[in-house]
């Protein structure tokens, strides 16, 4: 079976910048990826080609194993839901869900059966005779959603649909979003910067860095085999401690220029403990279960470390910190991942 949606050497300039240099990806089922990635590498950009809205400057762009490369945006199949959810403010929430249709010429009947499929999957109900303005950011999204959802897309394509939301207003529509994902089974492409997003709601991570992509693989085959330091140091919060690989010389293999350890694979050992790394413990996050700590190193600089919510240590006092030998990334000069 084809790959429901396939990239080939997808390139992008503008002017004589090239933004995307040869992306080769491919999407498979139903299956929901994440683009991730520092601000200003792309995701937008080869999302937007996705698409349609922009046109490539070289590659091959396939849905359902169809050129597609030079398609009109209507004729792709696809949906968007944009950070601003770009509703019509003077229309009702029923309105905004059903205008896409009536433009089209829906058949009522069938226009009637759609909009209450959305209604119930996005639980809208309740707001169907608001405006826009009468309602919360989290509830303009699912409407936002729901006008996707209408229009029963090959796959879904979403471009930091919740970051204009608060805290707990994210997490809620991020179970949501999983959930819809479940319930429709359907292929979904989504940009987000926020990385607990990227590990919760993916299959597959894409992480992509000035246009290219640096690995592609399930969220936990990211966090415990990153490919290179980069990917190491992006994938996972608080990010991983990179240092300078003499300061631990002994955990060092051949060829080694930088080492990489997690917070939650330090301990605080007794000082005398053989290859205890000496720290002042700086500052200490409380979140309940768990605590960070920010410790100051001579040689391995500033370090996070996760420890047990119970584990009581102050802001000043001495310490002694010893990673755990197993768990230690080293990671060649250029940054790539050396076999452990
Ligand atoms: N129409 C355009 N003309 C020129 N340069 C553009 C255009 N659109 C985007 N760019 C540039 O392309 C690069 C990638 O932009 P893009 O919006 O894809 O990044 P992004 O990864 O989505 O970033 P963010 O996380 O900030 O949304 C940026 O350097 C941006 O300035
Ligand atoms: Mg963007």
């Amino acid at each position: 079976m084809s790959p429901t949606l396939e990239l080939r050497g997808l390139r992008k300039q503008f002017g004589n910048t090239t933004i995307l240099h040869g992306i080769d990806l491919q999407l498979h089922g139903g299956e929901f990826l994440v683009f991730v990635g520092p601000s200003g590498c792309g995701k937008s950009t080869l999302l937007r080609l996705i698409a349609g809205l922009e046109t490539p400057s070289g590659g091959q762009l396939l849905i359902d194993g169809k050129d597609c490369t030079h398609a009109a945006p209507s004729a792709r199949g696809l949906a968007m839901v944009f950070q601003s959810y770009a509703l019509y403010p003077h229309m009702t929430v029923a309105q905004n869900l059903s205008f896409g249709m009536r433009m089209r010429g829906v058949p009522k009947a069938e226009m009637a059966h759609k909009l209450e499929r959305a209604v119930s999957v996005l639980k809208l109900a309740p707001y169907l005779q608001r405006k826009p303005g009468e309602l919360s950011g989290g509830q303009c999204q699912r409407v936002a959603i729901g006008r996707a959802l209408v229009q029963q897309p090959r796959i879904f394509l979403f471009d930091e649909p919740l970051s204009n939301l608060d805290a707990e207003l994210r997490l809620h529509m991020r179970v949501e979003l999983a959930a819809l994902h479940r319930e429709l089974g359907a292929p979904m492409v989504y940009v987000t910067h926020d990385q607990v997003e990227a590990m919760t709601l993916a299959d597959r991570i894409v992480v992509l860095r000035d246009g290219r992509i640096e690995q592609i693989g399930a969220p936990l085959d990211l966090y415990r085999e990153p490919a290179n330091a980069f990917v190491a140091g992006f994938i996972g919060s608080p990010a991983i401690n990179l240092f300078d690989a003499q300061a631990l010389p002994a955990l060092a293999p051949a060829g080694a220029a930088r080492l990489g350890v997690r917070p939650e694979h330090w301990r605080c050992v007794s000082a005398d403990t053989p290859g205890a790394v000496p720290a002042k413990a700086v500052h200490v996050e409380r979140l309940g279960a768990i605590s960070y700590l920010y410790a100051q190193t001579e040689h391995l600089g500033r370090l996070c470390v996760l420890l047990d919510g119970s584990q009581r240590v102050e802001p000043g006092g001495a310490l002694a910190l010893q990673p755990d030998a197993a768990r230690v990334y080293a990671f060649d000069a250029e940054g790539q991942r050396l076999a452990a």
